[in-house]
């Protein structure tokens, strides 16, 4: 079994370690466009295994698409990240090309891959990536919900003092900081609604938090977040290639459920050896209906600049 990440930046290495660490797959293709780049990453995962114990071999390769041939998953991270102040749509014009040529050298030596995409702004990047490869929709998957959940996650969990076992909460919608929505409404602590514990501006702090849970890494770092962006990345790999069938929110391909279509945003769906297999149905309420109209409404204004500048 063999994985392929694309972009040794700060995300993708962060996937690979992540990845080798829990022996996912025999191999893992590490590739970057700068020379020397990956396999510098890649030697110094692999001496981490005499301490960490893996099999799991990573190797780093310039550009070298035919080291990817017949790889069960990809991991897209090749691109440019945000800078502070800068929004994920901004990087629109770069990180297009970029996936595009990607998905396409990925596909002449793996035609049966399934797609993970990172690159932001990512659900127009995942739509892209569908839309210039032509592949079932069920193989392409892009990595944003399950990141903004685990954010969300993290507010609840400070906020009632409480494990982030015993925390279930589900960020839908797009993958920006103001299109995701967070569904305190549907949060539990043990199947208990946490807004039972929380005023109604505890909760509203918490969603604003995990809003600009991303930009607020950007300030603080100068450039975006990579530990949960990998871990997250990471964990989906593993729900395809061990066949979990976890749920995450991933940004997939809608045909009129949630009530949209010819759009990848972010729903709850179900994560197996076949890419996302099924969307999970949420009884949303009116509001909610109304914010993901919103935030369908937003993304697809920037899917317009893919057609808008020749690139689909
Ligand atoms: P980074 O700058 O650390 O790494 C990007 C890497 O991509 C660089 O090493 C660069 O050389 C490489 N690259 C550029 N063009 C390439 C090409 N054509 N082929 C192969 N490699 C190429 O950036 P970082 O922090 O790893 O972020 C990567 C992307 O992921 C950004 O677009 C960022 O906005 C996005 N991101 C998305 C998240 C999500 O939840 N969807 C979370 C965090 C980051
Ligand atoms: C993040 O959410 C910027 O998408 C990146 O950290």
């Amino acid at each position: 079994m063999k994985i392929t990440v694309i972009g040794a930046g700060a995300v993708g290495a962060t996937t690979a370690d992540n990845l080798v660490r829990r022996n996912v797959a025999e191999e893992i293709i590490l590739l970057d466009i700068k020379e020397g780049v990956a396999e510098g990453k890649a030697q110094d995962m692999m001496q981490t295994s005499a301490l960490l114990g893996f099999d799991s071999k990573v190797i780093g390769v310039t550009n070298d698409y035919e080291k990817t041939a017949n790889s069960t998953v990809a991991v897209i991270t090749s691109g440019i990240p945000r800078k502070p102040g800068m929004t994920r749509e901004e990087l629109i014009g770069t990180n297009a090309g970029i996936v595009k040529s990607v998905v396409e050298n990925l596909l002449k030596y793996s035609p049966n891959i399934i797609i993970l995409v990172v690159s932001n702004p990512m659900d127009t990047m995942a739509y892209l990536a569908l839309k210039a490869s032509g592949i079932p929709k069920n193989r392409i998957i892009g990595m944003g919900g399950a990141l903004d959940s685990a954010r969300f996650k993290y507010q609840i969990c400070n906020k009632l003092n409480a494990s982030a076992n015993d925390i279930n909460a589900v960020v839908v919608g797009g993958h920006g900081d103001t299109t995701m929505i967070p569904l305190i409404e549907h949060a539990t602590w043990n199947s208990i609604p946490i807004t039972n514990f929380l005023t109604k501006s505890e909760q509203d702090e918490i969603i604003k938090r995990t809003m600009i849970g991303g930009a607020t890494l950007t300030a603080l770092i100068g450039t975006s977040a990579w530990y949960a962006p990998g871990a997250a990345a990471a964990a989906m790999v593993e729900s395809i290639v061990r066949d979990q069938n976890r749920l995450f929110t991933a940004s997939v391909y809608l045909e009129g459920e949630y009530g949209q279509k010819d759009i990848s945003i972010g729903v709850p769906v179900i994560i197996n050896k076949k890419g996302w297999d099924r969307i999970i149905p949420l009884n949303l309420s009116e509001h909610e209906q109304e914010l993901f109209i919103k935030s369908a409404d937003a993304v697809r204004n920037m899917n317009k600049v893919l057609s808008d500048e020749g690139i689909i």
